[in-house]
């Protein structure tokens, strides 16, 4: 594509993709194959000697994986008939098609990180759909729980603090809606920085209550158009006809801590009003170690649901209300889960595309999704969002994100060097968020 800048790649020695692909992906790489030893009884239970037989089959082609790119092999055409199949390997094509001569093939430090890092996440489920009967396992949902599980308290004070705001949210006047908007708005955000992909698989969940640090986090908040997602809504929220719908769509990142988080912000938005229907999009696959799957969305609101305290079970019960009455939506699309920047959505999933261009407003969550959508470029720092989302505007759309890739826009001139000199890890320690909008004014 001409004009654009180039993809951040682990071509870079010494970048966070090349410490990345160097370090991160083998060590995920390598707890994926220690989840699966660890599971060889289960999987001895469940399915006997096939199912022993299956568990050292996925081990193996893992280990292949590992060596293939520590070793930085060429990248491979996947080989297990799949629905996107065809489409990663025309992509693979594609990226040879962007190579001179001089370079070979695509591989794991040449090629753009965004590619190589979503075709390891690819990569591992073909070695699990390889090895049947436990071609269903989900090799991350042990850690996906863990994190639930060990966000246990500040889980509680949410829903605590979402029951309590529900009892007067009928009586708030418009300024106090809009401050209650900001709250649930930067908890979401501060959610974000519970991903499993960044600190190796490890644990990473929340331990604080957020809440009361929302003051604190404030200064570490880069980009601020949270009035602008007001103003939207509210208008929304004015402007409509009876019986007529608002509807936001929420493109999910992380299960465990951070979808607690897009819950309360989901819920409140029925509540207020600002939004009548609210569509959720997860992925079809595992995914980045901690990203939302179907399964994942229903036990979160099964667990909260049949929890032991009282505001966690009143959430799962009222969330659970939602979902049955259509208010909330849940689904998902191949596309999430390919390696595409979001440019090239129209062409590659019409009918996604089509479908966003149908909300008042689409919340995309998270790092990798801000990374698809400015293509995971080397774009300047004050380019304006508008032009690093290079054609992709369905619908007036924010980036809630906290920053864990060498990739960000739409800043002030000198913003960035700024923080360089005060911080040097600014851009990867998911330390500082954003909430980027792009719309009409
Ligand atoms: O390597 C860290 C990383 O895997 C990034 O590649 C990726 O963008 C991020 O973590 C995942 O974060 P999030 O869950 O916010 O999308
Ligand atoms: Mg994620």
């Amino acid at each position: 594509m001409a004009g654009l800048p180039d993809s951040l790649s682990g071509q870079d020695v010494g970048s966070f993709a090349y410490l990345t692909i160097k370090d991160r992906i083998p060590q995920i790489l390598t707890k994926v194959i220690d989840t699966l030893h660890r599971h060889k009884s289960e999987f001895f239970e469940k399915h006997g000697e096939k199912g022993m037989e299956a568990e050292k089959k996925a081990i193996s082609l893992l280990s292949k994986l590992r060596n293939e790119l520590q070793t930085d092999k060429p990248i491979v055409p996947l080989v297990e008939k799949f629905v996107d199949t065809d489409i990663w390997n025309q992509y693979l094509e594609y990226q040879q098609s962007l190579l001179n001569e001089s370079d070979g093939k695509p591989r794991w430090f040449l090629s753009p990180w965004l590619f190589v890092e979503c075709y390891m996440y690819r990569r591992i489920h073909e070695a699990i759909i390889q090895s049947p009967p436990i071609d269903d396992f989900d090799v991350f949902k042990e850690s996906k729980d863990q994190n639930f599980f060990e966000s246990q308290q500040s889980i509680i004070a949410l829903c605590t603090y979402l029951q309590e705001l529900m009892k007067t949210i009928e009586d708030l006047e418009d300024n106090q809606l809009k401050d209650e908007f900001f709250k649930v708005l930067q908890i979401s955000l501060w959610g974000n920085k519970c991903d499993l992909s960044l600190s190796g698989g490890d644990t990473s969940s929340q331990k604080t209550n957020i809440i009361s640090s929302l003051e604190d986090l404030k200064p570490f908040i880069l980009v601020n158009d949270m009035e602008r997602l007001w103003s939207l809504l509210s208008n929304c929220k004015k402007t409509r006809e009876r019986a007529s719908i608002t509807r936001v769509d929420i493109i999910l990142d992380n299960s465990g801590f951070e979808l607690i988080t897009d819950l309360v912000l989901a819920d409140f938005l029925l509540s207020s009003k600002l939004a009548t229907e609210i569509h959720f999009y997860g992925k079809t696959i595992p995914w980045f170690v901690s990203d939302t799957t179907i399964h994942d969305f229903n036990w979160l609101i099964k667990q909260l649901k049949h929890s032991n305290h009282k505001w966690m079970s009143k959430c799962g019960v009222n969330w659970e209300n939602h979902i049955k009455m259509g208010r909330w939506v849940y689904l998902d699309h191949m596309f999430w889960t390919l390696p595409h920047e979001f440019s090239a959505m129209s062409q590659v999933a019409p009918d996604l595309h089509a479908e966003l261009q149908k909300a008042h407003l689409i919340l995309f969550k998270g790092d990798l999704n801000y990374r698809k959508l400015t293509g995971d470029r080397k774009w300047e720092f004050t380019i304006p969002f508008h032009q690093a989302l290079n054609g992709f505007h369905p619908a007036p759309l924010c980036s809630i994100r906290t920053l864990k890739a060498e990739v960000q826009v739409g800043l002030q001139p000198g913003q960035a060097e700024q923080l360089s000199a005060s911080d040097p890890s600014w851009m990867t320690s998911g330390k500082y968020g954003i909430f980027q909008f792009d719309g009409p004014l």
